[in-house]
């Protein structure tokens, strides 16, 4: 092999070699090669299979044990390399095996095919690399709920059509990005079961005639059980295209943080402090102090959204079983999972040291008139019906805008002139008063639902969250 003749699985009834243009389009070795570890497990299983069918000596089964061992150590410290001969990472690994065995190392092949084989390294590698996705995410969830333990009691404006709402508990709105990266988490523990299926004993596609365990290679591969179709086995990709849309929505995710990390860091909002370690500067304007993470983190959901959209591509329309189109699924997978483990810990790290500006967003919490739905929920509690009472609190509004006042401004006269409804300030039937309810904290506190705004709901929310995200953390440790 030391002469660097191209390295095929499939030479014997070729009469010429390939051409240059088919072995540059068909080889995939410097992109898959990621997968010989993946690839170095499943074979060892592969041995003890073929072992106990009797069609390896126990001698055999120690030397191909031992060579295997031997190829994944010299993998790991890069003494072993894949070539530009070899077409992928099965051939390079069958050209290190040879190199270690000679002939012995060709009956690894038995009753096994390139076609279970991919299908089986990329889920082990995925199931792997998921759990490191969850601890990533768990490090995000962390942040964020730590941040917003700080600010519960903190008002800041709520808003909707990015115009100020309703004032909310900033850790509250920093909550709300937690939940739906809690529900990630949720989806890949989910995807993970539906992952743990083996593929390998399918062959090509239609299992073997040697007397294979199917069940026994799942096992020590750690999947809950083989696959129950051979032809299923060799052409399912949807656990690839399942992981890609769990991806992609993460990077929905994060972009909308990021987003709203953008937004806050202006001069316009001045909400948050990014961290000089999380920002960059301008090469031309000595003053900018940019937040790059945020909008990295929101960039980068494009990929991850395109990364879908081409394995669903390539996987429509492919009739069974394995097609060479299916060599497409790797590079977005691998994309994937790159992106994910480069912008999770970026943004995780941009969170945890943001300074937020209190007196600010306190400041700019009843802006806008927030508090106009507090007033007319008032004047429900008074027996007005909604209707009216928005279109009273409407007109205050307006008044105060021609008038340039504040609700919290008002005098009486000024509120009875408005609407009656206004009249006397002070509560009929123990009911607050209309200046009473014109208090952010106020406001705050009275939305204390499940679910609600108060404080104290906020903490309530932390404590089960940290608990769900204890649990996230505790299932992406084990195994
Ligand atoms: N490199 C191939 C892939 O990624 C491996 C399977 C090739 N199988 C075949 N019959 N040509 O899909």
């Amino acid at each position: 092999m030391a002469d660097n003749k191209p390295m095929r699985l499939w030479g014997g009834r070729f009469e010429g070699g390939p051409a240059d243009a088919l072995t540059r389009l068909s080889v995939s070795v410097q992109f898959d090669w990621r997968l010989a570890p993946y690839d170095l497990l499943a074979s060892r299983a592969h041995a003890r299979v073929l072992h106990r069918a009797g069609l390896l000596t126990d001698d055999e089964l120690q030397r191909m044990l031992a060579a295997l061992d031997d190829l994944d150590r010299a993998c790991r410290t890069g003494e072993f390399r894949p070539t530009v001969a070899d077409e992928d990472v099965h051939t390079a690994l069958e050209r290190g095996l040879l190199e270690r065995l000679g002939s012995l190392g060709g009956k690894l092949r038995a009753g096994r095919s390139r076609n279970d084989q991919v299908a089986t390294d990329l889920r082990l590698y995925l199931r792997d690399h998921v759990r490191t996705i969850v601890s990533r995410l768990v490090e995000l969830e962390t942040a964020l709920i730590s941040q917003a333990e700080e600010n519960a009691e903190v008002a800041a404006p709520g808003m909707t059509h990015l115009q100020h709402a309703q004032p909310v508990s900033f850790g509250h709105q920093l909550l709300a990005h937690v939940h739906p990266l809690s529900r990630d988490v949720d989806r890949l523990r989910d995807w993970d079961r539906r992952a743990a299926v083996s593929p390998l004993g399918s062959g090509a596609l239609a299992g073997s005639s040697l007397p294979l365990d199917p069940a026994a290679v799942a096992a020590e591969l750690g999947f809950d059980a083989p696959a129950p179709n051979s032809m299923d086995a060799v052409a399912d990709r949807d656990f690839a295209a399942e992981f890609l849309f769990c991806a992609a929505l993460i990077g929905v995710h994060i972009s909308r943080l990021g987003e709203e990390i953008v937004l806050w860091a202006s001069q316009e909002f001045r909400w948050i402090e990014v961290d000089d370690a999380y920002s960059t500067g301008s090469s031309i304007m000595p003053q900018k102090k940019n937040p790059d993470v945020a909008e990295l983190a929101r960039g980068k959901s494009g990929r991850l959204i395109g990364s879908l959209m081409s394995l669903l591509t390539t996987l429509k329309g492919l009739p069974l079983t394995y097609n060479r189109d299916l060599q497409e699924d790797k590079e977005p997978v691998f994309d994937a999972v790159d992106t994910l483990l480069l912008v999770l810990p970026a943004v995780s790290g941009m969170v945890s040291t943001m300074r937020v500006n209190r007196a600010k967003l306190e400041a700019s919490a009843p802006d806008g008139f927030a508090l106009a739905t507090d007033l007319a929920e008032l004047l429900v509690r008074r027996g007005v019906a909604f209707r009216d009472a928005h279109e009273a609190v409407g007109h205050l509004v307006v008044w105060c805008q021609v008038n340039d006042k504040d609700l919290g401004d008002l005098t009486d006269d000024e509120l009875a002139k408005v609407s009656p409804h206004f009249a006397p300030s002070e509560g009929p039937g123990g009911t607050p008063g209309v200046r009473d309810v014109l208090n952010v904290h106020g406001a705050l506190a009275a939305r204390s639902a499940f679910g609600g705004t108060a404080p104290d709901r906020v903490r309530d929310q932390i404590v089960s969250l940290r608990e769900i995200v204890d649990g996230q953390a505790a299932w992406a440790s084990e195994s």
